[in-house]
């Protein structure tokens, strides 16, 4: 494992490297980051996918192709993602306001967008502390975006993938105080992790490293909501990205808040999770599942 430690101003940006977590190929003329992942625009990667559909720039030809067929299968897609965000906003806010919350381990960061953690959470509280974690090149190409705390706070941005809670939890620690609660967000990357990966055990892992009164904030594919539609975006996604995708049922999505008490309104269609009535997605059946938990 090689370590790359560099300060910048607010914040450190940390690589947690391996040689190559899939053994897969690097397109010539392109890097390895430290999570392993390769730089390679030939195929769609969901970070880029993403900023896609969420108006951004930072995409290539593969990233927008895939994002339009999913489009096509599943036209809410659109909109899901940017009440993802405004679920990730409220979510945030929820934490600091109302929980208390001031740390926050970000896994699945994404490209730098509006309101990123770190800007909800120090907008209410400035004080607080973000570690933010990806394994794609591009976000830790943008890194520095993430960067920008308030000066009684602090960010950080590990490169590492999220089945490494280990090196995770161990180069967080430089930020986080494990001994006070962390808001462990993991918003849009569940899916990416296969049953047989068991991301139920993954998340065990890191809720077992923080205190009681923590909270876990996560969102997850739904497979039974636009059953149809969604499966096919599902199966064209797949056809053509570097890494596969799942839907999961309430019923499997419940299962990943096994020991957390579920706040209320529980796990819920992501537009739903304590929205007003001027919420992005307000009124339409989208299908991503939304739900916070505490560690009693
Ligand atoms: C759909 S984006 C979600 C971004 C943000 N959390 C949000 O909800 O707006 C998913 C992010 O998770 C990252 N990701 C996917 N699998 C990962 C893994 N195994 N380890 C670390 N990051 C991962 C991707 O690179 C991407 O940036």
């Amino acid at each position: 494992m090689t370590e790359l430690r560099e300060l910048s101003q607010h914040g450190s940006i940390t690589r947690v490297g391996k040689a190559s977590r899939k053994g897969g190929q690097v397109a010539s003329g392109q890097g390895t980051a430290g999570a392993g992942v390769p730089f390679d625009t030939s195929k769609a990667h969901m970070a880029r996918v993403y900023d896609f559909w969420l108006g951004g720039k930072d995409n290539f030809a593969a990233d927008r192709a895939v994002a339009e067929q999913v489009a096509a299968a599943y036209p809410d897609i659109r909109i899901a993602v940017r009440a993802q965000r405004a679920f990730l906003a409220r979510a945030v806010h929820f934490l600091v306001a109302e929980a208390g919350i001031r740390q926050f381990l970000d896994i699945g960061t994404g490209l730098p967008s509006a309101n990123n953690t770190h800007q909800v959470a120090q907008a209410a509280a400035p004080e607080s502390r973000v570690v933010y974690v990806d394994n794609d090149p591009a976000v830790l190409n943008h890194a520095r975006a993430l960067l920008t705390s308030s000066p009684e706070g602090a960010t950080a941005y590990i490169d590492a993938d999220l089945r490494d809670t280990g090196p995770i939890l161990e180069q967080a620690a430089d930020v986080l105080d494990f001994g006070q609660p962390v808001g462990v967000m993991l918003l849009g990357i569940l899916q990416g992790i296969p049953d047989q990966e068991e991301p139920g055990a993954i998340i065990a892992r890191l809720m077992n490293a923080v205190p009681s009164g923590s909270y876990l904030a996560l969102t997850q594919i739904a497979g039974d909501v636009a059953v149809d539609e969604v499966a096919e975006g599902v199966q064209r996604y797949n056809e053509r990205a570097a890494a596969p995708v799942a839907a999961r049922t309430h019923a499997e999505a419940s299962r990943f808040f096994a020991g957390l008490d579920l706040v209320e309104p529980g796990l819920v269609q992501v537009h739903r999770w304590r929205a007003g009535a001027g919420d992005v997605g307000n009124g339409r059946n989208l299908a991503i599942y939304a739900g916070v938990g505490r560690k009693p």
